[in-house]
């Protein structure tokens, strides 16, 4: 059999052929790519908990800091859900001999059955999960929140929530347009438990701010790869 299946006149095409199917398998690749990525962590997804806790209230109404509860979202790449016993600070009712504790309030509120119970079997609360990167994506918080970036620009406003929401699509794109021009997401690092900081001040205004604090600090966002998937 002959070796060669077409004339001779079609190899000046091959390398344009050869071209144009790497074109296209990558317009394909990106539109499958595209159209089959889907936001894993879903805007709106807003389960229940087993217990109704409000960030409204703790955080909102009382002002308790975020870092009385979330204590390692400084220090670590996951910012850590509280023991029952950080609840049990306040809510915990009288013990044996029926004395109350320093704080013990709403102590025979139906709502907190599943804490008291936490408290005296040692179990703890089965939080259910809000926020969830798939696996292949590296995430830190301290290396956000201790170089300025407020847990409002990913989480939106926390303290006016009743029951905690996915309040932006975190995507890919949402990490990179971040990285890319952080001058207008950073805020003084004491700032960002503040999730009020810069109401008083126009968007021009805090841009500045944020331009400054980029340069002083010599904030630099890695756009590699290989920082958010290693
Ligand atoms: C009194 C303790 C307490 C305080 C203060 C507190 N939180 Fe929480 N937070 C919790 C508990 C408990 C949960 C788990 C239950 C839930 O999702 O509501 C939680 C859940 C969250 C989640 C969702 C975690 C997930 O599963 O994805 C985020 C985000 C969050 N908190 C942010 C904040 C921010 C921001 C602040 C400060 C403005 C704050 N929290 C203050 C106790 C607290
Ligand atoms: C610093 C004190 C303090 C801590 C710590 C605290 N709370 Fe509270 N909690 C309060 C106060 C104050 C109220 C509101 C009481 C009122 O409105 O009369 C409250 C109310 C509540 C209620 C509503 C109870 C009802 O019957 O309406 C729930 C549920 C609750 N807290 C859950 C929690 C959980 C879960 C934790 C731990 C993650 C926690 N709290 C930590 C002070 C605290
Ligand atoms: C740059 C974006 C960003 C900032 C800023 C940020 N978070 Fe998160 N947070 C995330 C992402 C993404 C997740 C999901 C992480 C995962 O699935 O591994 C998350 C998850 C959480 C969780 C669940 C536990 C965990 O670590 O997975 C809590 C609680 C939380 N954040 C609280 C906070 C608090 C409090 C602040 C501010 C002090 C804050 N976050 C700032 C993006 C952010
Ligand atoms: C609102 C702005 C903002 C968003 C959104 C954001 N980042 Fe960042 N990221 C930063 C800044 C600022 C730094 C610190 C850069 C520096 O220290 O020079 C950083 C640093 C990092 C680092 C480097 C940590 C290290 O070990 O050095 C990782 C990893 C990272 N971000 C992952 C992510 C991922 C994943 C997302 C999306 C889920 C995300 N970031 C979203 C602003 C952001
Ligand atoms: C700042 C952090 C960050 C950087 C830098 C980054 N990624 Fe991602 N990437 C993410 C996050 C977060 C997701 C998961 C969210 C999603 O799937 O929408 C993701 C998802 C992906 C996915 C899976 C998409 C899917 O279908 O779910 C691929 C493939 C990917 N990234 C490739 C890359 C490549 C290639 C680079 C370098 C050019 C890169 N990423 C740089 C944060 C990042």
């Amino acid at each position: 059999m002959d070796r060669f299946l077409f004339p001779r006149w079609v190899n000046k095409f091959v390398p344009l052929l050869i071209g144009g199917l790497l074109v296209g398998a990558a317009y394909g690749g990106t539109i499958i790519f595209v159209a089959s990525s889907p936001e894993v962590i879903n805007r709106g997804y807003q389960p229940e908990q087993p217990v109704p806790f409000s960030h409204k209230l703790h955080a909102g109404r009382l002002k308790m800091d975020c870092r009385y509860c979330h204590n390692t979202v400084e220090k670590a790449p996951h910012a850590a859900i509280p023991p029952t016993a950080t609840c049990g600070n306040c809510h915990t009712g009288p013990d044996d001999k029926g004395a109350l504790p320093y704080a013990a309030i709403r102590t025979q509120s139906v709502a907190l059955e599943p804490i008291r119970e936490s408290l005296n079997t040692g179990e703890s609360v089965d939080w259910i999960r809000v926020h969830n990167l798939p696996d292949f994506v590296f995430f830190n918080h301290s290396a956000h929140v201790t170089r300025g970036v407020s847990c409002v620009e990913c989480h939106g406003r926390i303290d006016k929530m009743e029951r905690v929401e996915v309040a932006k699509p975190i995507s890919m794109s949402f990490c990179l347009e971040c990285h890319r021009n952080p001058e207008s997401h950073i805020r003084p690092v004491d700032q960002v438990t503040n999730l009020e900081w810069g109401m008083d001040k126009t968007d021009t205004q805090k841009l500045e701010i944020g331009h400054e604090l980029v340069k002083e600090l010599n904030i630099k966002p890695s756009t590699n790869c290989s920082t958010c998937h290693r």
